[in-house]
C-alpha cells in the first residue's frame, strides 16, 4: 500500500456536524475528495441541500440531515434517523460549537450557560454515545471532536467564558474515551483550531477592523487560517493514516499559543 493509500477513505461513511459553512464545510469537502460517503448535519435545509449538491458533484454519496444538534433530544433523534436511513457510521466529526462574545462571565444566566455547553459539548456527548457503539462492534472507527486553542488558553479581550469551558471539558472528554478505546481499534482525537478566516469570522471582523490587526499580530505567521487548510488534518485523523494516533489535540494555528 502506498503512503497515499493510507489516507483514502473509500467506503467508510463519516458524519459530520454543522457541515454546510466554516469548518465542517472544508472538513466535508476534504473527506468527500478522500473518497468517504458523507452524512452532513446542520438546520438550514437549503444549506444542507447546496452543500450535498456541490459535494456530490464530486462524484461520491452525500446526505443530509436537518437538525439542531444543540438540543439533546433532537440531536439523539437525528442519531437514529441517521442509522435508520443511512447505514453505520464509521467516522464522527463532532464540529458543531461557537461562542457568545463579550458575555460576562459573572452576569451569563445558567440557562444560557447550559445552552452553550449543550451546543458545544452536549452534542460531542449525544452523537458519540449514539454512533460509536456500531464502531466499537465492527472494531474500527474513528471520533474527532472539533475543539479550540480556547480549551487550553483564555482568548484575551472577548468574554463569552462558557467557551474555553466547553471547549477544555471537550479536550478531557477526547483523551477518556480514547484511553477506554483504544484496544477496539476506535480512535478518538481532538483538533484544537486557532483563528481561521470562516464567514461567520469575515464579518464578525468586517465591523471590527482593528481587532482584526490586534488579533493577526499575535499569530507568529501573521494570518489567520484558511478554512482549506483544515482538511488534510481531518483526513489524516479519519484516515488508517493516524491507526497509532489516540488522545491527541492536534493545535493547528499558526503559532498563536507558542507566544
Ligand atoms: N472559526 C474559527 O476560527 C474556530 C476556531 C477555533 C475553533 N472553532 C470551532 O470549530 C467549529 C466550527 O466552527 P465554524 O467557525 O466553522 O462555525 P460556523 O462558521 O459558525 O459554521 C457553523 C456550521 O454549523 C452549523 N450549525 C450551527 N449551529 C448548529 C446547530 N445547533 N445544529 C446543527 N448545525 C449547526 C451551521 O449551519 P446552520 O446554521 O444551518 O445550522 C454551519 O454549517 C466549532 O466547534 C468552533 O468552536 C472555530
Amino acid at each position: 500500500m502506498s503512503i497515499f493509500d493510507r489516507f483514502r477513505l473509500d467506503g467508510r461513511r463519516a458524519l459530520i456536524t454543522g457541515a454546510t459553512r466554516g469548518l465542517g464545510r472544508a472538513m466535508a469537502q476534504a473527506l468527500a475528495e478522500a473518497g468517504a460517503d458523507l452524512v452532513l448535519a446542520g438546520r438550514d435545509l437549503g444549506a444542507l441541500d447546496q452543500t450535498g449538491q456541490e459535494l456530490t458533484a464530486l462524484g461520491h454519496r452525500v446526505a443530509g440531515v436537518q437538525a439542531d444538534v444543540g438540543n439533546p433530544q433532537r440531536a439523539e433523534r437525528m442519531c437514529d434517523v441517521v442509522l435508520k436511513k443511512h447505514g453505520p457510521i464509521d467516522i464522527l466529526i463532532n464540529n458543531v460549537g461557537g461562542r457568545r462574545d463579550k458575555v460576562s462571565f459573572l452576569e451569563q444566566p445558567l440557562t444560557d450557560w447550559q445552552r452553550l455547553f449543550d451546543l458545544n459539548l452536549t452534542s460531542a456527548v449525544v452523537c458519540t454515545q449514539r454512533l460509536a457503539p456500531g464502531m466499537l462492534e465492527r472494531g474500527w472507527g474513528r471520533v474527532i471532536n472539533i475543539a479550540s486553542i480556547c480549551g487550553q488558553i483564555a482568548t484575551r479581550n472577548i468574554g463569552g467564558r462558557h467557551y474555553e469551558s466547553a471547549k477544555a471539558a471537550l479536550v478531557g472528554l477526547t483523551r477518556a474515551l480514547a484511553a477506554d478505546w483504544a484496544p477496539r481499534g476506535v480512535t478518538v482525537n481532538a483538533i484544537a483550531p486557532g483563528g481561521f478566516m470562516t464567514d461567520a469570522n469575515r464579518r464578525w471582523f468586517g465591523e471590527r477592523p482593528e481587532f482584526q490587526k490586534e488579533v493577526e499580530s499575535l499569530i507568529p505567521m501573521g494570518r489567520l487560517g484558511n478554512p482549506e487548510e483544515l482538511g488534510p488534518l481531518a483526513v489524516y485523523l479519519a484516515s488508517d493514516a493516524s491507526n497509532y494516533m489516540t488522545g491527541a489535540v492536534l493545535t493547528i494555528d499558526g503559532g498563536y499559543t507558542l507566544w
